[in-house]
């Protein structure tokens, strides 16, 4: 059994980043990271596009896909450990993880926005982290349906998702998380 859970904190108005690419630090919050790389520790394998990564001291051991239109379908990975390339236009999910070493388990998808996206009919929960105080006008949404019409929120609820209570991770700087499930 594969199970397909999102990661993401955004800014109050849905984002993941500024207009350039750059996660500012206004949505960088140690215990959404905390909360974050834990969930990380849990899983078979993380998915991610070229230019995202989750960081941090076990990133190398973690088994990894890094979604990217340069190859064909699979490919080995030169520059991060334990990861292979994909391209899921030539190779379907179930099959990369096969060459990954993945079978049964859970994979965490943690971005960005167009692989955030192309879970969405998949997701078994998203974890919807949120930086109440922060605001990135004219930055990159977490789903590309995201903007002056539909919340993150209304992307998932629309995709068959229901919410779980909102938690605090920490009171002081606004952050709080919420995890949705299908
Ligand atoms: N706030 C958060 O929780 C959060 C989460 C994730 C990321 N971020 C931030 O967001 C920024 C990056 O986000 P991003 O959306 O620009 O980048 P991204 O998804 O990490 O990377 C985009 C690249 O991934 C590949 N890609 C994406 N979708 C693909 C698909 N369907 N098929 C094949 N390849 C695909 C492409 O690589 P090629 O160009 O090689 O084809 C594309 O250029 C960074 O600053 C990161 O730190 C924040």
């Amino acid at each position: 059994m594969l199970r397909i859970e999102g990661y993401v904190i955004v800014s109050a108005d849905g984002m993941i980043a500024d207009a350039n690419g750059e996660m500012p630090d206004a949505i960088r919050n140690d215990a959404d990271q905390r909360f974050f790389q834990a969930g990380l520790d849990r899983v078979a394998a993380v998915v991610h596009g070229r230019h995202s990564h989750e960081g941090g001291p076990r990133a190398a051991r973690r088994k990894r896909l890094i979604l990217t239109r340069q190859i064909a379908d699979l490919a080995p990975d030169t520059t991060h450990p334990n990861s292979l390339l994909w391209n899921p236009v030539g190779a379907p999910l179930e099959r990369a993880l096969e060459a990954l070493g993945v079978g049964d388990g859970t994979i965490a998808v943690i971005g960005g926005t167009e692989v955030f996206s192309m879970f969405l009919p998949r997701y078994d929960a998203f974890h919807l982290s949120r930086a109440a105080d922060a605001r990135i006008p004219g930055g990159r949404p977490v789903f590309a349906a995201v903007g002056p019409n539909a919340t993150p929120e209304d992307v998932l609820a629309s995709h068959g998702l229901k919410p779980g209570p909102r938690r605090q991770l920490d009171a002081a700087a606004g952050v709080t998380v919420a995890t949705w499930q299908r």
